[in-house]
């Protein structure tokens, strides 16, 4: 399939953050992203993280490798200058990272506490906000910004329990940066992938049950993978997508569309 890609990316600079493993969907973005021609700068959470996701770097070709944890006050903004020295301009940005307290997730909704709320909050959703307010003086040839979501930010999804809300008011904020954005070409995009075996989705209860049933229930028949979600950002972040912002991108196999 790739060598049927064109590079119709060339010369574009995409930054994808929340690459931990080759499971990934960020690492799913970054090769698309990649095989259509752009310049890659990842980032990989913390030292421990750093032999996992160095190595993907390199593989990719990518010319900007940082450490990027959006809870560490100055890494963001130092992960930016470096992107504003290396490349003056940013064309790309995704943001494929979330985080819940482990007890604040596991146990409902109702005994998730205001401290763990805030934390998945912050990390999951407000650091797009920052991440966008820090590119778009970057996308001054206009530019897209993805947001991963899930299924479960517009029904209840057993066992998602905070991100729920979490992954809704992602959904919201990516219209109103679009609604903001839009003005200076800029377009970003909440995407919503189906269940796909990765790090944090091992963090949810019954997780293998959500991928049999989104397996019987999308009408492709099949789960997604990390390249589905990769080339479908590749395709909106070309011109061909050029009129399209704001809405939630369902890739999924259309389970969303079956009751
Ligand atoms: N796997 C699924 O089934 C699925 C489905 C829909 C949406 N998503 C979403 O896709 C995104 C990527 O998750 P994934 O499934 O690829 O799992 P993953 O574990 O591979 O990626 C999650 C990433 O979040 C990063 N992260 C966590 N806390 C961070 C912090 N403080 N600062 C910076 N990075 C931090 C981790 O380092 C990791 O790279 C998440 O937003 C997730 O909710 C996943």
């Amino acid at each position: 399939m790739t060598e049927n890609i064109r590079p119709v990316l060339s010369g574009s600079k995409a930054l994808v953050v929340g690459i931990a493993n080759e499971h990934s969907i960020a690492y799913g973005c970054a090769q698309a992203f990649r095989t259509a021609g752009a310049e890659l700068a990842i980032t990989w959470l913390n030292e421990k993280a750093r032999p996992h996701v160095e190595p993907l770097g390199a593989e990719l070709g990518a010319s900007i490798t940082a450490p990027l944890d959006v809870s560490v006050p100055g890494q963001l903004e130092n992960l930016f200058e470096t992107i504003e020295k290396k490349w003056g301009k940013l064309d790309i940005l995704v943001h494929s990272i979330a985080f819940a307290p482990k007890s604040d997730l596991a146990g409902g909704l109702l005994n998730c506490s205001a401290e763990g709320f805030a934390k998945a909050m912050d990390i999951s959703c407000h650091s797009f906000v920052r991440m966008a307010r820090l590119a778009a003086p970057l996308m001054n040839d206009g530019g897209t910004m993805f947001a991963m979501s899930y299924y479960g930010a517009n029904r209840v999804v057993p066992n998602y329990n905070v991100m729920g809300p979490v992954k809704a008011a992602l959904e919201a904020v990516c219209r109103y940066l679009a609604y903001e954005l839009g003005p200076k070409g800029i377009r970003v995009h909440a995407i919503s992938p189906g269940p796909l075996k990765t790090r944090a989705a091992s963090g949810l209860k019954d997780f293998e049950l959500l991928l049999n049933e989104a397996a019987k229930k999308a009408p492709v028949g099949e789960l997604v993978d990390i390249m589905d979600v990769g080339y479908a950002c590749a395709y909106l972040a070309t011109s061909f997508a050029k009129r399209v912002t704001g809405g939630t991108v369902y890739v999924d196999g259309g389970a969303n569309i079956v009751a």
